[in-house]
């Protein structure tokens, strides 16, 4: 029997899941995208090669399996055309043998995007039109992949031949006992349903989205694996608790590119040293900094600085609750290096309460305060470390804490941005 395991985002999005798509992939027959559209980015590095996508699972790079894009998504024909297009100019072959698109999925139109400009300032929409898209789905006045693809548009031309009834061939490769892998966009926070309303995204990125967005069924499901960073983060408006700094200071900030092409490499490194120096003395907006430029947090779509914070075991565990997560991945443990203190949030301070469970009433999380539990931190380099054994203990402690926590286990951490920077700690829950 094959397995049908669902990765979702178990933050605000941009956790990894794009890496640890890739990782599975490789025990994986069809690999498949529930939600959302190209708001998302997701990077998969494989040696010196490094692929962003927006709208195509990030199995495809597995050459020789099956990708679909589900009708849950929302697609920008001409977006999906030039990330076809960029892989074939990297020599892939992309035919119906390892790419399919839903015909129920709907379209983004020229005008979608102009709209979400117009209106999509507050939230901070990444500006793709995929509110307008999912709005007018809802309202059932939405142009289809079926119906688009009958026009004489140069890009409907291009994408005929690989739109079908997915709905079939992901049912039959389930029962065929195929291995399965479903990719959710975005993050469990940022859901239109459970996320931090209004300012989420406009589909469902939980793990219950992977059953409308594929049509499939519950009982099918097997596993389901939350993506989180070592800490956390969130691009564009909205609730954050354990931010460090403020999302204007952040806003305001230089792209890395920016900076390094300003400061050069030596007023780079200077200022880099400077921001460890501070993040230890226990400036909080150098060490949202430091998270930062050590984890290279600016957008894959945008380009924009994404707020950092502490590790948010409250918000964790109730992604955990609303996607019945069975494991978790940990990403990114490599970034917290040369921190010597390291913070998790354990609970939140409300009026003078304790609460341990998220609240969804944004009137209430807006006045919690994070309450912090403390922990030493490492300066070992983590990116060249090969097993669980070799990590430094402070390192350890922090992953048993963290597990304790949220009471589910690490099945995968990632120590480093490329696929062989990984690490499978619980082999049952995998494929
Ligand atoms: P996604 O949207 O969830 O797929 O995540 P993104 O690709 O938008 O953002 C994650 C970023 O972190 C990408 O640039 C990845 O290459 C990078 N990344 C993933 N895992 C790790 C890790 O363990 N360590 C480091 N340093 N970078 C990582
Ligand atoms: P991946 O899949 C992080 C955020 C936007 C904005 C809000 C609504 O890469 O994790 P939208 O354009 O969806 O209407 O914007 O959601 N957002 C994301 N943040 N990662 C993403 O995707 C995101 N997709 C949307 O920044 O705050
Ligand atoms: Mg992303």
């Amino acid at each position: 029997m094959g397995k049908v395991i669902v990765i979702v985002g178990g933050q605000w999005g941009d956790e990894g899941k794009g890496k640890i798509v890739d990782f599975l992939t490789e025990k994986a027959d069809v690999t498949a995208r529930y939600n959302g559209g190209n708001n998302a980015g997701h990077t998969v590095i494989v040696g010196n090669e490094k692929y962003k996508f927006h709208l195509i699972p990030s199995g495809i790079v597995h050459q020789g399996k099956l990708n679909i894009i589900g009708n849950g998504t929302v697609i920008d024909p001409a977006v999906l055309v030039e990330e076809i297009e960029n892989l074939e100019k990297r020599g892939f072959n992309v035919s119906d043998k390892n790419l399919v698109i839903s015909a129920n999925a709907h379209i983004i139109l020229p005008e979608y995007v102009q709209e979400d400009k117009r209106t999509g300032g507050k939230v901070g929409t990444t500006g793709r039109g995929i509110g307008p898209a999912y709005t007018y789905k809802a309202a059932r006045v939405g142009v289809r992949m079926c119906d688009y693809i009958t026009k004489e548009a140069k890009e409907a031309k291009k994408l005929k031949p690989l739109v079908k009834n997915t709905w079939i061939m992901i049912n039959d490769a389930i029962n065929n006992g195929k291995n399965i892998l479903l990719e959710g966009a975005q993050g469990s926070l940022l859901d239109i349903d459970h996320g931090t309303y209004p300012y989420v995204t406009s589909s469902n990125s939980v793990a219950g989205g992977a059953c409308t967005g594929l049509g499939i069924g519950p009982t099918k499901i097997s596993n389901v694996i939350g993506v989180y960073k070592a800490y956390i983060t969130r691009v564009g408006g909205g609730l954050f608790p354990t931010e460090l700094g403020t999302e204007e200071k952040t806003n305001n900030e230089e792209s890395l590119d920016k900076l390094r092409k300003e400061l050069g490499e030596e007023g780079f490194k200077h200022l880099y040293k400077k921001i460890i120096l501070k993040a230890n003395e226990d400036d909080e907006y150098s060490q949202g900094r430091l998270l930062r430029v050590q984890g290279v947090e600016y957008g894959t779509t945008t380009g924009r600085a994404r707020r950092t914070g502490w590790f948010d075991a409250v918000a964790a565990r109730y992604a955990i609750a609303i996607n019945g997560l069975s494991s978790v991945a940990i990403t990114k443990l490599d970034v917290l290096t040369s921190l010597k203190k390291i913070k998790i949030c354990t609970a939140y301070s409300y009026q003078g309460k304790t609460l341990t469970d998220f609240p969804t009433n944004i009137n209430i999380l807006k006045n919690c305060r994070p309450v912090y539990e403390e922990m030493p931190g490492w300066s070992e380099d983590l990116s060249k470390i090969g097993g669980y054994d070799d990590l430094p203990e402070n390192a350890k402690s922090y992953l048993e804490r963290i597990e304790k926590l949220i009471g589910v286990p690490v099945s995968i951490l990632s120590v480093g941005p490329k696929r062989n920077q990984t690490m499978v700690l619980r082999e049952e829950e995998l494929f």
